[in-house]
């Protein structure tokens, strides 16, 4: 306990013999959680003498090495709902500092926990109780009386442990009605989980750029479900139009039925998407995920086309499903096909050979050889930006070209827009800006607008030769889904407010991971690119891990991508303010410092003096 209120840095040393008292004696009412057998945070608690059924806490306290596991609000949870001693406790009482927001949040977490248990906050202790006189003596900040209580709904059963730094989740009944003490997730789940290895912590609120977990420490979102929640989490008027929907009884589940949900979103996605950007498409709802959308494409591009292979592109994405597995390039993941993943040829993606080669030699001339033995394809699939493969944006000119090539030689552009779509780089479509117009597109992730699962695909009319139910499933249009994606559509693109600033928040990101880059020659860091899809690639997967894990410490979440895992990856939700982003951004700044240790300036200096000079050899060779 010394050595947790030494480390803490906040709390006074001189005081930890009393916290050490109040252990001994309210031993009852405190709690000290062992990890590995070390102590690893407190709490201490006394029930008021003139109030048994309040306790009172004095002191919580988590060491720096074990926070972000959801330690405190266990220890809490776990006092409260200890029932072996004295008359239950109704009521709970604290004193937090108004600047104190980490143990506000714990708190606030508790009371939902406990019941929904309704909280009060009144000033207990105000600067002048708290202060000397003397002008520059040091002052202490207001205390308030945070009040929770009494529960008002059943509470969030825990497992009662006697190691409180055992998870104390939910517990599982057996039949004979005996607890079972586990880890749920860890015990239960398939080993195959990955998101919960960089983040091992139980999350659970979300709002805006902001998640929860349970013990109340906030995270900012660098993350946004892979893209899933480009309008945040819960954004309060897409939440609104789904509690309405649903407390007027709104058909949830239809199939492909005619509901009124469905005809709203069709109606507003065709007036405000696709009419203004003069796009002739129509619509198939292919199922609720990315990789429903990517089978749909590619059934469909074999089907009219009566041609069976397909071109992808080197480090691209597009799903999990045995069709999409076989146009991605992953090793790692295409290994879990279990069978061969056939009729699909991947070429180089733009810069693959480092502009030493012209865009598409290789391709073109396979095409055009008739002893190549390259099958005319159905289609080609590929993302604008690859997301996944490691935020490799290809320029717009290549996309032109590939366009061009596709038409000339009859086979469909496929844009695998679910990553990137939905307004990611700045424009509705990822495509845009380069002024193409795609066979077929797929969207999904942030089409909902909400995180509620639903995949498009759209075919030009000619396209659409499928027969009725040729390409079926149970969760083609999830009716909330459909209220939330056009009321998204209808709040974000009715005018260029989001895309103008989506693409001035990028522009910001690039200029920040630039000044990194720039500080770390000898690393050769790497701004990559487009809107708000932001990478800044390391030389190894284990760096860029090391980066995300320091900021997970510091309270951001991003993850990694590229074959290596090389790059970290940044898709804040567009909504961010400009002061979150700038949070994010200060955060990844010190992470990067804290892994790769403080520039050397004088030495980023010479290499930026030495860039110029290449730059102008360069120049003369080229003149020569
Ligand atoms: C470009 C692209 N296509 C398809 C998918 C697959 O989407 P889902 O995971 O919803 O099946 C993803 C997912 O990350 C993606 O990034």
């Amino acid at each position: 306990m010394w050595r947790i209120a030494r480390d803490s840095q906040t709390l006074d040393l001189n005081s930890s013999y009393a916290y050490v008292l109040y252990a001994r004696d309210f031993a009852e009412t405190c709690r000290i959680a062992i990890v590995d057998g070390r102590p690893a945070g407190f709490v201490l608690g006394y029930r008021r003498p003139t109030d048994e059924s309040c306790l009172f806490i004095w002191q919580v306290a988590v060491d720096a090495e074990f926070r972000g596991l959801g330690l405190a609000g266990r220890m809490l949870d776990d006092l409260l709902h200890d029932d072996t001693f004295g008359p239950e406790v109704r009521i709970l009482h604290t004193t937090i500092t108004d600047d104190n927001i980490a143990s506000q949040n714990t708190f606030r977490s508790l009371a939902k926990r406990w019941g929904d248990a309704p909280m009060e906050v009144t000033p207990l202790f105000e600067t002048e109780h708290l202060s000397l006189s003397e002008p520059d003596a040091e002052h202490h900040d207001p205390e308030r009386l945070y009040e929770i209580g009494p529960p008002v709904a059943e509470p969030v059963a825990v497992s009662h442990s006697p190691e409180t730094g055992r998870r104390a989740l939910p517990a599982r009944q057996q039949p004979g009605g005996e607890q079972l003490h586990m880890n749920i997730f860890t015990e239960l789940e398939s080993e195959v989980r990955s998101y919960s290895r960089s983040w091992p912590v139980v999350f659970n609120r979300a709002v805006g750029s902001t998640m929860y977990e349970e013990s109340g420490k906030e995270y900012l979102d660098f993350f946004s479900g892979a893209g899933a929640l480009n309008y945040g989490h819960n954004n309060p008027e897409l939440k609104k139009a789904l509690i309405d929907y649903l407390s007027d009884d709104g058909v949830m589940h239809s199939l492909d039925m005619f509901t009124s949900a469905r005809r709203d979103f069709l109606e507003t996605f065709d007036e405000v998407i696709l009419k203004p950007r003069e796009l002739d498409y129509k619509l198939v709802f292919p199922g609720p995920g990315g990789a429903n959308a990517v089978e749909a494409a590619l059934k469909l591009a074999r089907k009219v086309t009566g041609r069976e292979s397909v071109i992808n592109f080197t480090n691209a994405f597009h799903g999990m499903t045995l069709g999409a597995l076989s146009v991605t390039g992953n090793s790692l993941k295409r290994g879990g096909a279990g069978v061969p993943l056939v009729h699909a040829t991947p070429m180089p993606f733009d810069d693959y050979f480092d502009g030493d080669y012209p865009d598409f030699f290789y391709f073109e001339r396979l095409l055009e050889d008739s002893g190549s033995g390259l099958n005319t394809p159905a289609a080609v699939i590929v993302e604008t930006v690859q997301g996944e493969g490691g935020i490799n944006a290809a320029r717009a000119e290549w996309l032109r070209q590939l366009s061009a090539l596709c038409k000339k030689h009859e086979v469909l552009l496929i844009i695998d827009d679910v990553q990137m779509g939905c307004g990611r780089t700045g424009d509705f479509f990822s495509f845009e800006e380069a002024g193409i117009v795609p066979d077929i597109v797929c969207l999904s992730k942030s089409i909902s607008g909400y995180g509620i699962p639903m995949a498009l695909t759209l075919i030009k009319p000619e396209l659409d030769i499928w027969q009725p139910g040729e390409h079926n499933g149970t969760f083609r249009g999830i009716s909330p889904a459909f209220v939330t994606g056009a009321e998204a559509i209808r709040r974000y693109w009715s005018d260029n407010t989001l895309r103008d600033s989506t693409i001035r928040k990028g522009a910001r990101v690039e200029g920040w991971f630039n000044t990194i880059a720039a500080r770390y020659p000898q690393h050769e860091l790497f701004a990559k690119g487009r809107g708000l899809a932001r990478g800044l690639q390391f030389p190894t997967g284990e760096l860029a891990d090391a980066v995300c894990q320091a900021a997970f410490e510091r309270g951001l979440l991003m993850e990694t991508s590229g074959p290596e895992g090389e790059v970290m990856k940044i898709l804040p939700a567009l909504t961010i303010t400009d002061a979150e982003l700038d949070r994010g951004l200060r955060i990844i700044d010190e992470s990067v410092r804290a892994v790769l240790g403080e520039p050397d300036l004088e030495a980023a200096a010479r290499a930026d003096q030495s860039d110029e000079h290449d730059t102008a050899e360069n120049k003369e060779h080229t003149h020569a």
